[in-house]
């Protein structure tokens, strides 16, 4: 904490003391549409320069940190995991916190509200979330849209990453029409260059979805197949990969599918439902479980990933999964993983854990 200017110590107190209490003391989805609809109010009276004087970390790190990740220029390693900013609504202002990306989403072609309330539980005693949102989405038009309108109006330089979903009614065998027709809607607001896809199919909260991985090759067959008809530049395609529930045997064929069918980019990992984990913790609510708690388990599929990955030789990780301190970010950077992505630390810690993060990747 010792680099932190002061500018930003300012707004972690404001954060600690004001912000995040008056949050907490919220239902977790009460306080997360409530941040949101905040978020939004910031961007639309044009307050996002005071966010960028209290949260944005050194400028500096923007130019040493620039990575690229599956063919995609990261401004820096640090980048803010899908689920956060569902809906596309907020891009411009997480863009003045400092992120290195972004990733909007799950987006799912038809508009659904999810699971019924309660779908989100707070644990901060062991700094872990679990929900079972379960793809609410105000589908990939009005998503698409909020996109457009964001970039007339203000200069976001992060690559945007739109996560995509399948509708819960959609069935299994059909799936592959979902993502090809969420990447039609969506392809239009993509900046070449600078944006990417992420294909969701490790969701715990969509009955059936992780099965696709039993049939990958067939499934990225046809995506690739499809979107190559709409598409007139070579989009990245990263894909997200579950904690638990792959045989360890079964990674090394899933990034030489991965690599073969053209995806550019894994990002390990999605929640987990693992009942004995969250027994451990004490936890019962059904849904993924985030944070802390997953830190380890997400830890073990980069490992594994990251052989098969070098191996491979034209992949890159992304390690996401329990991040809640610089050292956790390096740890996933040592065991190979080129960026991190944050959620769950996010909102328990609040927008300092990007600066920390950027400081410690620093001195790696
Ligand atoms: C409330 C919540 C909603 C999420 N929604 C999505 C989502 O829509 N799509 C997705 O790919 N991941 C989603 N995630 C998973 C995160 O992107 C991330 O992979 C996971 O939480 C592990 O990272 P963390 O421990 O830093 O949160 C969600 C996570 C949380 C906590």
């Amino acid at each position: 904490m010792n680099n932190i200017p002061f500018r930003l110590r300012v707004g972690n107190v404001l954060w600690q003391k004001g912000i995040q209490p008056y949050l907490f003391r919220k239902d977790p989805e009460e306080a997360h549409v409530f941040t949101i609809k905040t978020l939004r109010e910031i961007q639309r009276s044009g307050l996002i320069p005071l966010i960028r004087f209290l949260f944005h970390g050194n400028h500096a790190h923007e130019i040493k940190n620039m990575t690229l990740v599956g063919d995609v220029v990261w401004r820096n390693k640090v980048g803010l995991a899908a689920g956060f900013d569902k809906n596309a609504e907020v891009m411009a202002v997480m863009d003045a916190f400092g992120f290195g990306s972004q990733e909007v989403g799950t987006i799912v072609p038809q508009p659904q509200k999810g699971n019924p309330k309660p779908r989100v539980f707070r644990y901060p005693k062991n700094g872990a979330i679990v929900n079972k949102y379960g793809f609410n989405s105000d589908g990939a038009i009005a998503v698409a849209e909020n996109i457009r309108n964001t970039h007339a109006r203000f200069h976001i330089t992060c690559p945007i990453g739109v996560s995509l979903g399948k509708n819960k009614d959609t069935p299994d065998e059909r799936a592959v029409d979902d993502y090809v027709s969420a990447f039609t809607t969506m392809y239009p607001v993509l900046r070449p260059g600078i944006d990417y896809i992420k294909i969701n199919i490790s969701s715990p909260n969509t009955p059936g979805l992780r099965a696709l991985f039993d049939r990958l090759d067939e499934f990225l067959a046809e995506l690739f197949e499809k979107i190559s008809l709409i598409a007139t530049w070579d989009v990245p395609i990263y894909l997200k990969v579950p904690p638990d529930g792959i045989a360890p045997d079964q990674y090394r064929n899933m990034v030489e599918t991965a690599v073969r069918r053209g995806i550019t980019a894994l990002e390990a990992t999605n929640t987990t439902s693992n009942p004995a984990l969250k027994k451990e913790y004490g936890i019962t609510e059904e849904g993924g479980l985030s944070g802390e708690p997953l830190r380890t388990l997400a830890n073990d599929t980069l490992r594994i990933l990251s052989v098969h990955a070098k191996a491979a030789n034209r992949i890159d990780l992304i390690g996401v999964g329990g991040i809640s301190c610089g050292e956790h970010a390096r740890e996933k950077i040592e065991l190979g993983a080129k960026a991190v992505q944050i959620y769950t630390g996010l909102v328990f810690r609040g927008p300092i854990l990007i600066h920390e993060i950027l400081e410690k990747l620093h001195t790696v």
